[in-house]
């Protein structure tokens, strides 16, 4: 049994639906259900006895202290986090509360529950010990700043200089984590991604909302100069890292991921664009590039990030599995594919269908 939080979210989601497809081992599943999160993307999971969804808060201790004692997993991996960079600027209060509080309140929950259990098996079983359970924690290579164009890429020694109020909100987190290994001996992990693309990404990030205003027949906001470099990675290698750190990962350190593809968001704004020319052409025969708007660049916006993920390969050998050509183009079809989900994540209607559900 593995607990996973933030589970209904865009990676979350990708993790669950994957580990279940890989493994029997089931999982609890505690989600806020804020506007990112969506039941609807676990569907396929629905009366399978290995998932169970829980809408609660990491924060709400009397919540997780009965998850936990409950169903004892011998693994914690914790996605749940406001993740919109944008969305910090104009409000970063839940990004301190959820982050950071959320965060802290889990790690103490987690902590009470595993100094609780036994220091070894006495009968050979698989159930928890102190020495094989992990906490996982995923954030993001935000936390290391931002590069200059010939800077090399993020290691994990890189000094940590976050920038906006998501970022330094999750680098705090990791700064948490670290300390309650230190200080207490939890066993924890700690990756820190690029960004990631694929199914089930919210569209107000910027792959999946250049797809839908594209579809839309709408503007395609592109911020500043459209120059800034971000390193993509495919969901689904994302969590192939996770799985292989929560397996084989040393205790107390940080592992970056990373699949090497550095781009442009003009340049990513382009290949989107000329995908669904080929996919799904406009009714008029025009370009879809031809939507192209350059708007207000983001506040201290960050420049460049890049990963170095050599740590992950040289120590297990991990590697992801699509190019950015191959993962893109079937992240353009999932959309063209999913144009429901997509309809009841943006609708207002979707949400009260949601709160009424899990009230
Ligand atoms: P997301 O916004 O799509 O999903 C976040 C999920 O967490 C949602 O389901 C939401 O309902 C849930 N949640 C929010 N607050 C919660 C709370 N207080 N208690 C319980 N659940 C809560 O985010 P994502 O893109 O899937 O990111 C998941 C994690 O990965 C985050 O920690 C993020 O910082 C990290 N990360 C994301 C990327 C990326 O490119 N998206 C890259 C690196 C790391
Ligand atoms: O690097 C990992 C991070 O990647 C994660 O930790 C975050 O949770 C995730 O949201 C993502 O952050 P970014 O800010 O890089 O992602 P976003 O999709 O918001 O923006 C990507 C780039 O595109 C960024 O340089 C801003 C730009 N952009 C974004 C939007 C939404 C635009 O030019 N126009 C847009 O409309």
């Amino acid at each position: 049994m593995i607990l996973v939080t933030g589970g209904a979210g865009f990676i979350g989601a990708n993790f669950v639906l994957d580990w279940l497809a890989i493994h029997d081992e089931p999982v609890i599943n505690l989600d806020k259900l804020t506007y990112a999160g969506n039941p609807e993307t676990l569907q396929s999971l629905q009366g399978d006895a290995r998932h169970t969804l829980v809408q609660g808060d990491i924060g709400d201790t009397a919540l997780v202290n009965q998850l936990l004692s409950t169903h004892q997993p011998r693994a914690v991996v914790n996605f749940a986090a406001e993740s919109h960079v944008d969305r910090s600027i104009h409000g970063p209060g839940e990004f301190i509360q959820t982050n950071i509080v959320g965060t802290f309140n889990l790690l103490e929950s987690v902590r009470g529950y595993w100094s609780g259990l036994p220091e070894d098996h006495r009968d050979g079983g698989a159930a928890p010990t102190k020495g094989n359970f992990r906490f996982l924690h995923v954030s993001t290579d935000e936390v290391y700043g931002s590069l200059k164009k010939d800077e090399p890429a993020f290691t994990e020694s890189s000094h940590i200089e976050p920038n906006s109020p998501y970022s330094a909100s999750k680098a705090a987190s990791d700064h948490l984590v670290r300390a309650w290994h230190h200080t207490y001996g939890l066993p924890v992990l700690t990756t820190n991604c690029s960004n990631n693309y694929g199914p089930y990404h919210f569209p107000e990030k910027l792959i999946p909302l250049m797809i839908v205003n594209a579809l839309a027949g709408k503007n395609l906001p592109v911020y500043g100069d459209g120059q800034q470099i971000r390193d993509w990675l495919y969901v689904k290698d994302h969590c192939s890292a996770i799985r292989r750190v929560l397996e084989a990962g040393r205790l107390g350190e940080t592992y970056n991921v990373g699949g090497w593809n550095e781009k442009a968001n003009i340049d990513i704004v382009h290949t989107v664009c000329a995908l669904l020319d080929e996919l799904r052409p406009r009714a008029d025969g025009q370009p879809y590039k031809g939507q192209i708007t350059y708007v207000t660049d983001r506040p201290g916006h960050d420049r460049r990030y890049a990963i170095d993920a050599r740590k992950l390969e040289r120590e297990f050998g991990w590697k992801p599995a699509e190019t950015f050509e191959s993962g893109i183009r079937k992240t353009v079809q999932w959309y063209l594919d999913h144009p429901d989900w997509v309809a009841h994540v943006q609708s207002g209607a979707y949400r009260d269908w949601v709160q009424k559900q899990y009230a």
